[in-house]
């Protein structure tokens, strides 16, 4: 029997998302440049992308780059940005197979051209597929998401397009970039460390946190179903009692 053979089919996430942490340190183990964890940590990302394919998740959200990833050493960045270049074009295909749709969350427009142009043409090209839905947080930050979220609000308010005693939790999350997604009901975090890193702030309000200690370019499918199979051991409360939904059952 298989780690997947657990897993109870009825009572998976919709949406999954997962911070990729570990790529460095994992090359460090290995003596050899920060760049070459990247590289390795594609496998990861093309595994876990086929997993939830494969399972029927609709949503899977990876945290690729975030805003305060600018930061890093200029031949990071650009080993970083070249790498989501070459691997957008080499995966296009795979996405069309496994009726994958692609799309992003994050200042697309602070990408570099080319990025840009290559994830523009995979969206298009995936767009009408009807599967999982992959998106990529790329120069995303939380923060950033909710001060624009703000600003489009503030403007909707002042062209009278929006009352402010209309403004809720739920028109909220309309002016933010996972407008039409639903809220991850799982965050996977790899490589041991216990931190949310400006990460969906406002949407994991009620998802149930899973730490790995996997270093995320050994990630692999068996470690994506652990995740789910104690994702579905856990007692999702939303403020209630236990009694309460022992009694709702
Ligand atoms: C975090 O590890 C990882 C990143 C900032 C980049 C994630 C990118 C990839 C997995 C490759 C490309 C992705 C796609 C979607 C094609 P880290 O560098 O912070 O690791 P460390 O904490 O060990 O230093």
């Amino acid at each position: 029997m298989s780690v997947k053979d657990l897993l109870i089919p009825d009572r998976l996430p919709r949406h999954v998302a997962v911070i990729m942490d570990g790529n460095g340190r994992w090359a460090k183990q290995r003596g050899t440049a920060r760049v070459f964890g990247h590289k390795n940590g594609v496998k990861a990302v093309r595994e876990v992308t086929e997993a939830a394919a494969e399972l029927g998740i609709e949503f899977l959200t990876l945290y690729a780059f975030s805003t305060e990833n600018w930061n890093r050493p200029k031949n990071e960045v650009d080993a970083l940005m070249s790498l989501l270049v070459s691997t957008i074009a080499s995966e296009a295909k795979t996405l069309m197979k496994n009726n994958v749709q692609l799309k992003t969350i994050g200042c697309r427009e602070s990408l570099p051209l080319k990025v840009q142009e290559k994830l523009t043409s995979c969206m298009e090209k995936t767009a009408g597929n009807t599967g999982l839905t992959l998106v990529l947080a790329l120069s995303y930050s939380s923060r950033w998401e909710i001060t624009k979220g703000v600003q489009k609000i503030a403007e909707d308010v002042k062209k009278g397009l929006l009352n402010v005693s209309d403004i809720d939790g739920q028109v909220f999350s309309r002016y933010l970039e996972t407008c039409n997604m639903p809220d991850p009901e799982l965050l996977i975090r790899t490589s041991g460390e216990f931190r949310i890193s400006n990460f969906l702030l406002w949407q994991i309000a009620y998802s149930e946190l899973y730490f790995s200690s996997i270093l995320w370019p050994d990630f692999r499918k068996e470690h994506f179903y652990e995740a789910l199979i104690d994702f579905q051991k856990r007692e999702r409360r939303f403020g209630k009692t236990s009694d309460q939904l022992i009694l709702k059952k």
